[in-house]
């Protein structure tokens, strides 16, 4: 006796995933859908795998051309997974207006995914109504940003921000060997692109690869929460292990900015002696306690 079908998709639809664009090229063209059945395979050779329905145009176009791109989506592409799965009334073509470029094999790569994999088909399985398409992958790449775009009970949606459990608090004396970031977040009335922070801290990382702290000073109190945490999600691609910290600016979105770094993967915050223009360290410590985060000595950075 087999499952009821019905039982079998809500059972299924609790299983949370990521979601990609898979993509390929032939005479007729681009082809692409949304697919989130996407899965490692084997490290050597380096191997990826996809399900797709029979009964779809691209499942014969991708046996066919015998080559497949995946694009794995970032928070703000649902508009992609939606465009690619044939979700929006009136678009004829999926690509109009999407920007690509190719890698290896000619199947077009998504601009601006958390990360792409070009692959030659290397073998296809029987899989009931589906077909298990095996690709051998021929080049691949992250892009910056580093937060996924999820997939959940038929729902689109992101990872929560957790609030660190733990950070520290450094003053002036504590943070000499952090590499600092002086201005960040621009000035108020001109704040810094976020290209122009990444360029920054790319450029300070060259000159002096992996310091004891990366510390974004906002001595102007140009930051405000949206820009940080957008700020913040793109320089985590380019920091690797280094820790970041922030010495917060003490304008009015102080208090706040504080919060979304401590929700954005920030664990290290400073405070400097010049109050008129940075938060204090008792505002600091107390904002801290009220929220019930561990405060570690300055030392656990070392
Ligand atoms: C989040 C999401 C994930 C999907 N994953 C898959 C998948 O792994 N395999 C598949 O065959 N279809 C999957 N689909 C459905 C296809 O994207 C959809 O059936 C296809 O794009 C429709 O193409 P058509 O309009 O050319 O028939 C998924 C759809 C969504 C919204």
């Amino acid at each position: 006796m087999s499952v009821n079908p019905e039982t079998f998709k809500a059972v299924m639809g609790q299983w949370p995933s990521g979601v990609t664009v898979i993509t390929t090229e032939d005479a007729e063209g681009f082809g692409g859908m949304t697919a989130s059945s996407f899965s490692s395979v084997s490290l050597n050779p380096p191997l990826i795998s996809i399900c797709v329905a029979r009964y779809l145009r691209m499942h014969d176009r991708i046996r066919e051309a015998g080559r497949f791109a995946v694009n794995i989506l970032s928070k703000d592409s649902q508009e992609h997974g939606m465009r690619f799965a044939g979700m929006l009334p009136g678009v004829e073509d999926r690509f109009a207006g999407v920007t690509t470029r190719t890698a290896s094999t000619g199947c077009p790569v998504l601009t601006d995914t958390l990360g792409w994999i070009d692959c030659r088909l290397w073998a296809s399985y029987d899989g009931g109504d589906h077909s298990i398409f095996v690709g051998e992958v021929l080049a691949a790449g992250i892009d910056d940003t580093a937060v996924p775009l999820l997939y959940h009970s038929r729902s689109w949606g992101q990872f929560a921000d957790v609030l660190a459990e733990q950070a520290t608090v450094l003053d002036a004396a504590d943070d000499g060997d952090a590499l600092v970031i002086p201005d960040a977040f621009g000035q108020p009335q001109a704040p810094a692109p976020v290209d122009t922070l990444v360029a920054r801290v790319r450029e300070a990382l060259d000159s002096t690869p992996a310091p004891s702290l990366l510390l974004l000073d906002d001595r102007p109190s140009a930051a405000d929460p949206v820009q940080l945490r957008q700020a913040l999600q793109a320089i985590a691609g380019v920091v690797g292990r280094t820790p970041v910290g922030l010495r917060p600016g003490a304008g009015p979105m102080a208090l706040a900015n504080v919060l979304v770094a401590l929700k954005s993967g920030v664990h290290h915050l400073s405070a400097a002696s010049d109050t008129d223009h940075y938060v204090a360290m008792p505002d600091l410590v107390d904002m801290l306690q009220r929220m019930q985060v561990g405060i570690l000595p300055a030392a656990a950075l070392a």
